[in-house]
């Protein structure tokens, strides 16, 4: 099974925390110091533990699932970690860790229909600062949410919601890209 999707944008945006709706930090580079390479050393860890758990696994349920929980496990503070596909026009939800969600989001509602309309990473330091936010768990109070590409074919996208107010940052959406671009690559090796 795989996410039907035959929605192909001229010129998608890629999928790069550079294309971050969020400012701060754009095209800025840190000083590198301890405290700043916590999150890249987790995120790097993390895409060597995803390639194993893709190594020689093509259900892409199956591996959708063990990335979800990579991830719900693995990040401090997280309250939801899964994946919205895009079926026709509206995105469905797929494997997920976290309380139960809302199972459809049409393209352009919400933070997931507003990243995968635009087709960019978007972060939401205040959930309840974006308009049209839908509320899933009333716990989350920060969320991020990536875009999936096939080439420039639209999957779907990445959800991440937090209870910590401006948990997610470039960081978070750089290394998220990273992850998600692993994912896909091992799955368009399936022939997604
Ligand atoms: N908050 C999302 C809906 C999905 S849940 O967070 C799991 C949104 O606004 O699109």
């Amino acid at each position: 099974m795989s996410p039907q999707s035959a929605k192909k944008k001229p010129t998608p945006k890629r999928t790069r925390a550079s294309a971050s709706k969020t400012k701060r930090g754009a095209g800025k580079r840190r000083a590198s110091t301890p405290e700043n390479n916590v999150k890249p050393k987790l995120y790097a860890s993390l895409v060597v533990q995803l390639l194993s758990l893709l190594k020689g696994e093509q259900d892409f349920i199956a591996n959708a699932a063990n990335f979800s929980a990579l991830l719900f496990n693995s990040l401090p503070n997280v309250n939801w970690a899964g994946f919205y596909f895009l079926q026709g026009d509206e995105l469905v939800l797929g494997p997920f860790q976290g309380n139960p969600a809302c199972v459809r989001i049409p393209m352009g509602q919400g933070v997931c229909g507003v990243a995968a309309q635009q087709c960019e990473t978007i972060i939401v330091p205040n959930v309840h600062e974006f308009p049209g936010h839908i509320a899933c768990d009333v716990a989350s109070n920060a969320e991020i949410v990536v875009p999936l590409f096939d080439g420039e074919r639209l999957l779907g996208v990445l959800d991440l919601d937090s209870p910590t107010i401006g948990r997610f940052d470039d960081q978070d959406a750089e290394g998220l890209n990273e992850l998600v671009t692993v994912f896909v690559a091992h799955e368009e090796g399936l022939g997604l």
